[in-house]
């Protein structure tokens, strides 16, 4: 009899664990979802203000500067840390870490073998509080993510002379970019 009891505490602290780690994961990527919203919106904003305004080569400082500006502070408003990465980067300060090359190269083979991407805040494989959503190159970024042949040569040598090693051309409207990586605290 005992024992029986001792095995229905034992289920029942467990079954409450799980239930709890499922609300806290929900949690973590509502968390997650609001600041992928937030760091999408405002560079979609400030790069649209700013290609209307100052064209293309102008705009070179809004993904440069005003990227790391506004991911800092969605950072410090929501407890997470976010970046854009990619398996092509232009800035070496983007690379992916360990997490998202494995992720990124798989992400890569499901589209070569004819999967889609997913949709929406997702969580990573196998890594706890870490979250992404895919990035899909559009026709405005072709400007500065094209064809670095047939860029606008001030783009191109703008872009050139700031880095050096940039691995970010060649991309057509529709292409996989990369991802928003985001760690929840
Ligand atoms: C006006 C030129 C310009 C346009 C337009 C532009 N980008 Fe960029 N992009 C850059 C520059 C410059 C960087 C390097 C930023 C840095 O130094 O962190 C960059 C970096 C990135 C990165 C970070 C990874 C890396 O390669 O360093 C991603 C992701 C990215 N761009 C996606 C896009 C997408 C998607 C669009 C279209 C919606 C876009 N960019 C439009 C100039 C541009």
């Amino acid at each position: 009899m005992k024992k029986r009891c001792v095995l229905l505490i034992a289920v029942l602290v467990l079954v409450t664990a799980v239930a709890l780690s499922a609300a806290e994961i929900n949690q973590q990527e509502a968390v997650a979802s609001k600041a992928v919203g937030l760091l999408g919106q405002e560079m979609r904003k400030k790069l649209t203000e700013s290609m209307q305004k100052y064209g293309p080569a102008g705009s070179i400082d809004v993904c440069a500067k005003d990227a790391p500006i506004i991911s800092s502070r969605i950072e410090n408003e929501l407890g997470v840390t976010i970046k854009r990465t990619s398996l092509k980067i232009r800035n070496p300060h983007n690379a992916p870490d360990q997490a998202e090359k494995e992720l990124l190269e798989a992400l890569e083979s499901s589209l070569k073998a004819g999967g889609v991407l997913p949709l929406g805040v997702t969580a990573f494989p196998n890594r706890p509080r870490r979250f992404y959503k895919t990035i899909t190159v559009e026709q405005t970024c072709l400007k500065c993510h094209g064809d670095s042949a047939t860029m606008d040569e001030q783009v191109r040598k703008e872009i050139d002379s700031i880095y050096p090693e940039d691995k970010a051309v060649g991309y057509k409207a529709g292409d996989f970019r990369g991802i928003i990586s985001v760690s929840v605290k």
